[in-house]
């Protein structure tokens, strides 16, 4: 790594198409907005919101499932691709909040989960009378199990959740009988892509939603819809994540290459629609070159880049993450993409003030070391900020724009991730970022909803970061935010391209869009660039010097 400035120039990926420089905000409708009261979000609560995103400036949202489901893993697990569940409203709801999103100029991405179903939807209740060897059960991943009695597992592989990742099913005689696949909780089990009717099916559900107006499709676990035929065993623990050590073989159930027919077959059918519709993969794949595949001209239009939440705070860390990710999305013609925070990770407001790295899908709960909330905060602004001015479109999670640390003291009791009662108590899980949003410090449940209902507690302390508390606030996260989404716009920072100035073991600072973008990760504090400051995520010091873990947005 060099200490001077490289003038090295990277990459503002390609020009064109609105995705490529969008800042996408995901909500997540448990936990945005309650309308009616009873403790739960709801689309109604979304649609009276949505001038909330329009005022911080993002361009479209994501939204997480609303579909009917019986919420063994918080809609993830869906019985009917079609529908809205009543938790959430109506099938009509959902049609207001795309024309009102539309009427607000803020386009509408909602999630698409084909590798498994939820085992309430119709076709998984008609495989289990329905008997081994029927065209019901060839839908799903049914076998025999192993041993005299076939009592064993088909193979080795655990959930993500924990556990063994089959589920025993009774025939219909009564007797104990096949196996089936569920590479997530036993209530979703995994379809099976290699049969036609899935694919078809699929096909129809995408129309639906096109139909009905919705601007793209963020998949989940796009990595794993195609497993290796042979179903080997992996006597590795299960991660979601594909491997990054290309030395050694590929996890069977993830990134196998059939994938990539799933994915050509849906851009031809989103293309065939006008506007722009969009494809985002939610693959956990590495190397960046193995997931920028994903991306590549005729399949996804974007994949989250989780190299990038996952990279330490560190000079080296990120300098390494941003030039990789330029590097391998410009190689394949996409956008890169970045994301600090969503539904399955420790908030960054937390994360980054963890003194261990980590913390992914086992949470942080009472007993665990608790992070240090200042320097968590003052972090997480620093890495948004550094964020917001890179190249590519960029992925919000509700309540960042606030600050927002995880729950870290959440109640066991209160827990209703599937992971922590999976994995036997070891791992939290990631209720703790789920927490319904403080809009108003004063009012019940800090203004979620009319009553003091929430799904899941809200910690005493989120009254200071409630959205009344933080508007028109001088130097609250949320105007920075708005600061910088403006500005982010205005200089046309997506495009790129990104020239380094400072790759050093201490300060990063690169030009873009004619502003000096500087971090700094030392110790001690730094000279600002010259220029007048736009934008920082903390003060300068008495000296006008650039103080620890700080970013300045500079125009020279
Ligand atoms: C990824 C989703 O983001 C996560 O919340 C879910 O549990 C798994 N996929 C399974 O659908």
């Amino acid at each position: 790594m060099n200490t001077d400035a490289t003038q090295q120039e990277q990459p503002g990926g390609p020009a064109g198409g609105w995705w490529t420089e969008a800042v996408i905000y995901q909500i997540y409708p448990r936990s945005f907005a309650d309308s009616d009261g009873d403790g739960m979000g709801d689309l109604p609560g979304i649609t009276a919101r949505l001038g909330h995103l329009t005022e911080l400036g993002v361009d479209a949202v994501w939204l997480s499932p609303f579909y009917p489901s019986p919420q063994a893993d918080a809609g993830y697990d869906v019985a009917d691709y079609r529908d809205v569940d009543p938790l959430f409203g109506r099938l009509s709801d959902a049609d207001a909040l795309i024309a009102e999103a539309r009427a607000r100029g803020l386009r509408v991405i909602v999630d698409l989960v084909p590798n498994h179903t939820s085992s309430a939807h119709r076709w998984f209740r008609a495989a289990l009378p329905a008997g081994p060897g029927s065209p019901e059960r060839a839908r799903y991943v049914f076998r025999d199990g192993l041993g005299p009695a076939g009592d064993q597992p088909p193979n080795d592989w655990q959930s993500v959740f924990g556990g063994p990742a089959w589920t025993r099913v009774t025939e219909p005689d009564g007797r104990p009988g096949q196996w089936y696949l569920h590479l997530f909780d036993t209530g979703q089990p995994d379809l099976n892509w290699d049969n036609p009717e899935v694919r078809e099916e699929f096909l129809d559900v995408l129309r639906f939603w096109l139909d009905r107006g919705v601007d793209g499709f963020r998949v989940d676990v796009a990595h794993g819809l195609v497993k290796q035929a042979d179903l080997t065993n992996w006597q590795e623990p299960q991660e979601i994540l594909s491997g990054n050590d290309v030395a050694k073989p590929r996890p069977p159930m993830w990134d196998q290459d059939g994938v990539h027919e799933v994915y050509r077959e849906w851009r031809r059918l989103v293309d065939s629609y006008p506007g722009e519709r969009i494809l985002v993969a939610e693959a956990w794949v590495e190397p960046a070159e193995r997931l920028a595949r994903y991306v590549r001209p005729d399949e996804m239009h974007q994949a989250f880049n989780f190299e990038h939440l996952l990279a330490a705070w560190t000079a080296p860390a990120q300098y390494a993450v941003v030039t990789r990710s330029l590097e391998a999305t410009d190689a394949v013609g996409a956008p890169t993409t970045w994301v600090l925070s969503n539904h399955d990770v420790v908030r960054h407001a937390s994360r980054l003030g963890l003194t261990t790295a980590g913390g992914r899908l086992n949470g942080i709960g009472i007993g665990d070391p608790q992070p240090d909330a200042a320097v968590g905060l003052r972090r997480a602004r620093a890495a948004s900020l550094l964020m917001l001015a890179l190249p590519g479109s960029a992925y919000l999670y509700q309540g960042e724009e606030l600050g927002l640390p995880e729950h870290t003291t959440l109640p066991d009791e209160a827990r209703q991730d599937p992971t922590w009662e999976r994995s036997g108590h070891t791992q939290r899980g990631r209720d703790g970022c789920r927490v319904p949003l403080p809009w108003e410090a004063d009012a019940p449940s800090y203004g979620f909803g009319p009553t003091d209902a929430s799904w899941l507690p809200q910690p005493p302390s989120w009254a200071e970061y409630a959205l009344d508390r933080q508007r028109d606030v001088p130097g609250s996260t949320y105007e920075m935010y708005r600061a910088a989404l403006r500005l982010r716009r205005e200089h046309g920072l997506a495009r790129g391209p990104l020239a380094w100035l400072s790759t050093g073991d201490e300060v990063l600072a690169f030009r873009n869009g004619g502003l000096t973008v500087l971090t700094n990760f030392g110790a001690a504090a730094v000279p600002a660039p010259t220029g007048e400051l736009l934008c920082s995520s903390a003060p300068l010091d008495e000296d006008g010097r650039v103080p620890t873990d700080v970013t300045v947005w500079v125009r020279a």
